[in-house]
């Protein structure tokens, strides 16, 4: 949830410390601070608010540390403020570390350090514990003093770690919470993700849980839990750094929203041999698999979960197999039937959302086959998997998640169909006109995406509202719930999804004159009911803006507003009319001024439960 990024090498820390938190500003910016070794010092500077905070205290050139460890939180015990903020330093001064995680202990510990120790304590963090344990365990070893911290802690934690009498190395842990090692030709690094890193280096280290990491200048040495050292080959990173930056857009969340034409080509085609065959990345789904297979889970959070929806509908109707999606954060506590015959499908832009991680290694536990749909390359989620078939969508930096989610659903539709395929359930003839059809998906959003205008219009007439429903039945309920939640979490208005059909059980009472009624009605099949629902909002004052394809020029007479998308199968239509709704989202937050990319609250990345 929180950024956490390190330094030491020939060159100056602070710049390099800077620029890293500004890549990963994203990922939590209620307070930042730094700490910094220099003439045998202990340096902190820390703040409330965004990395900007600290530019007032950075600004001294003069500052020619060479050792240096960075954090930008995202507060999970201890309000957002300077005392909470990291690094925090040790009882006797000597230990200042960052943490990305949550020590679920650490009361305990505090208890015990204050009573035992007469530690005085200066924050409510969790994290603070951490740097007193190091110290009280301090014998002139840091390495030896960590690794008993760490046997003493519960919980998730990247760790950055610097002492005032080792000033030649930084100690990095890394236990479910994500870190990276960068091996630079100036110096080594640390960081919570790749994109912190790569104006310094391509080549990095994925650090594995439970693993501790000792940086010098000119060495990378990494233990595995019983201090033995580690071999680990080099991950050499091919992205260009560009593709993290805006490339001329006002914000990261239009520009991946524009981006999603390039995402799900690349998703799609990559994955496309001659005669339209599927080949997933040499993911084994054979048909003897998918006969032991009696039971399909997908799990994810968030936008991840819908899309995890629209993959249950897929794998239902053309591999007729039953489909269970879960919530990640209520999978494990349901005590769920899972055995060696189970398949979990995990869903995350990140691949490091503790709870999805959570949920697939109780899954794993219990004998599942794990199969993850992820962005990131190397995140946790995909080390942990079985099988792992990425989605190309580059890297999503906006904290509303778009191209990941469509590609999320290009990704369901093809295993859905290879499933069929495997177990003999789809006709050709049909498996081919979905694929044909899919293959002119990244053209149908772009039309929409030229069609912005109308929508940016929409957004202008209707960014005051307090209250905004999502209505659709079948998958277009699925995508109202995407919908409503990509206008709730950038705009801040109060919105909610419900079945076109559910309205009328109660939630009915709540409409009333100009209340906002956003309607996918893309379903030809279920056209007729749904303008039944349009119908009935209507009558108690309702504005209805309409999302239906192009030839279904009927709903014009009944909706205030229609907003169409190119003809399509129905099956495969919430790739595109998620489209629209992103960009309605987007503009409304514009037009009430919020900053989109940074929604107040989120952050992209949930590592802590
Ligand atoms: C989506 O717009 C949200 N930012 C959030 O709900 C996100 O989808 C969820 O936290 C899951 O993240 P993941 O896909 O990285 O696991
Ligand atoms: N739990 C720690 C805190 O609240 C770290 C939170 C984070 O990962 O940003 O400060």
């Amino acid at each position: 949830m929180c950024g956490i990024v390190g330094y030491i090498g020939e060159n100056r820390a602070l710049p390099v410390l800077i620029e890293g938190l500004k890549r990963l500003e994203y990922r939590g910016y209620d307070s930042a601070g730094i700490a910094y070794l220099k003439d045998g010092k202990l340096e902190i500077k820390k703040c409330k608010g965004r990395l900007a905070c600290l530019d007032p205290m950075v600004a001294n050139e003069t500052i020619d540390s060479h050792v240096g460890i960075g954090h930008t939180r995202w507060a999970t015990h201890g309000e957002p403020n300077e005392i909470n903020a990291h690094p925090h330093m040790s009882f006797q001064s000597k230990i200042a570390i960052i943490h990305n995680g949550i020590i679920e202990n650490y009361m305990r510990l505090k208890d015990w350090l204050i009573e035992e120790e007469g530690v005085e304590f200066k924050s409510e963090t969790d994290t603070e514990v951490i740097a007193h344990l190091i110290e009280y365990f301090y014998e002139g070893d840091l390495l030896d003093a960590v690794y008993k911290t760490i046997d003493k802690m519960e919980g998730a934690y990247a760790l950055g770690v610097i002492a005032k009498d080792e000033p030649d190395k930084i100690i990095a842990v890394r236990k479910d919470s994500p870190l990276i090692v960068g091996l630079g030709k100036d110096g080594n690094y640390l960081a919570s993700d790749i994109p912190a890193l790569l104006q310094y280096t391509r080549n990095m280290y994925l650090i594995e849980n439970d693993e501790v990491v000792v940086l010098t200048k000119d060495s990378i040495t990494i233990y595995d839990e019983l201090k033995r050292i580690v071999e680990r080959d080099v991950f050499e990173v091919t992205w260009d750094i560009e593709s993290a930056e805006k490339e001329g857009f006002e914000h990261f969340t239009i520009k991946e929203i524009f981006e999603q034409p390039k995402g799900i080509y690349e998703t799609l085609n990559r994955r496309l041999e001659k005669t339209n065959t599927i080949n997933l990345d040499g993911i084994k789904i054979t048909k003897e698999n998918l006969e032991k297979i009696n039971k399909v889970y997908i799990v994810a959070c968030g936008t991840a979960y819908h899309a995890g929806l629209i993959g249950k509908f897929a794998i239902e109707k053309f591999a007729k197999i039953p489909v269970t999606v879960d919530v990640a954060s209520e999978f494990r506590y349901r005590d769920p039937f899972v055995d060696e015959n189970t398949l979990f499908i995990a869903v995350s832009q990140s691949g490091e959302t503790i709870d999805t991680l959570s949920a697939l290694r109780e899954a794993k536990r219990k004998g599942a086959r794990i199969l993850s749909i992820v962005n990131v390359v190397g995140s946790s989620v995909a080390r942990d998997s079985d099988d792992v078939f990425y989605t190309w969508a580059g890297p999503e930096i906006g904290v509303a998640s778009t191209k990941a989610y469509t590609t999320q659903l290009i990704a369901m539709y093809l295993i859905a169909l290879q499933m069929a395929k495997t177990v003999g359930k789809i006709e050709e003839v049909y498996y081919q006109e979905i694929i044909e059809e899919l293959k002119k998906l990244p053209e149908k959003v772009q039309q929409i995406l030229d069609n912005e205008e109308q929508i940016k219009q929409l957004a202008d007439t209707q960014f005051n509202n307090e209250h905004v429903f999502f209505i659709g039945r079948s998958v277009d309920y699925d995508t109202a719930l995407e919908a409503s939640l990509k206008l709730k979490e950038i705009s801040y208005i109060n919105s909610f999804a419900i079945q076109a059909g559910e309205l009328k059980h109660g939630t009915i009472a709540l409409v009333e004159k100009d209340t906002l009624v956003m309607t996918i009605a893309t379903q030809s099949k279920l056209f007729g009911k749904v303008l039944s629902n349009i119908k009935e909002v209507k009558a108690r004052g309702a504005h209805v803006v309409a999302i239906a394809q192009k030839s279904n020029q009927e709903i014009l007479k009944v909706a205030d507003e229609v907003i169409f998308i190119p003809d399509t199968m129905d099956e495969v239509a919430p790739i595109l009319s998620i489209v629209p709704m992103q960009l309605f989202a987007y503009y409304v937050s514009l037009a009430r001024g919020n900053d989109v990319d940074k929604p107040r609250n989120l952050a992209k990345s949930v590592t802590v439960e």
